[in-house]
C-alpha cells in the first residue's frame, strides 16, 4: 500500500499496482480521455516519482522529457512509498 499526498493536504492510500486515477479524480483532478492523449490530467510529482509506474508511451509522447510531470490516468502505484502530488 502506497500513499498519495495531494497539495500537502489530503492523503489517500493506494494498493500496489493499482491505478492512481480514481483517487486523483476524488481529489479533484479533472480527467477527459483517460487514455493519455489529451493532457487534462497532468499532475506534478514533487516527491516519490520512484513509487509510480514507469512512464507509458502515451506519457512520453505527450509530455516529452521525463521530468516531474505525469498523466494521472496513466500512473500506477509501485511499492509502498509516499508520493507528493501537486495540481
Ligand atoms: S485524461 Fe486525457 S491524458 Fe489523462
Amino acid at each position: 500500500m502506497g500513499t498519495i499526498i495531494f497539495n500537502d493536504d489530503d492523503e489517500v492510500e493506494v494498493a500496489e499496482g493499482e491505478s492512481i486515477k480514481e483517487c486523483c479524480e476524488e481529489a479533484g483532478i479533472p480527467f477527459a480521455c483517460e487514455e493519455g492523449l489529451c493532457g487534462t490530467c497532468v499532475i506534478e510529482v514533487e516527491e516519490g516519482m520512484e513509487h509510480l509506474s514507469e512512464f507509458t508511451q502515451e506519457e512520453s509522447d505527450f509530455l516529452g522529457d521525463q521530468g516531474c510531470e505525469r498523466l494521472a490516468c496513466q500512473c500506477k502505484m509501485k511499492g509502498s512509498g509516499r508520493v507528493k502530488v501537486k495540481f
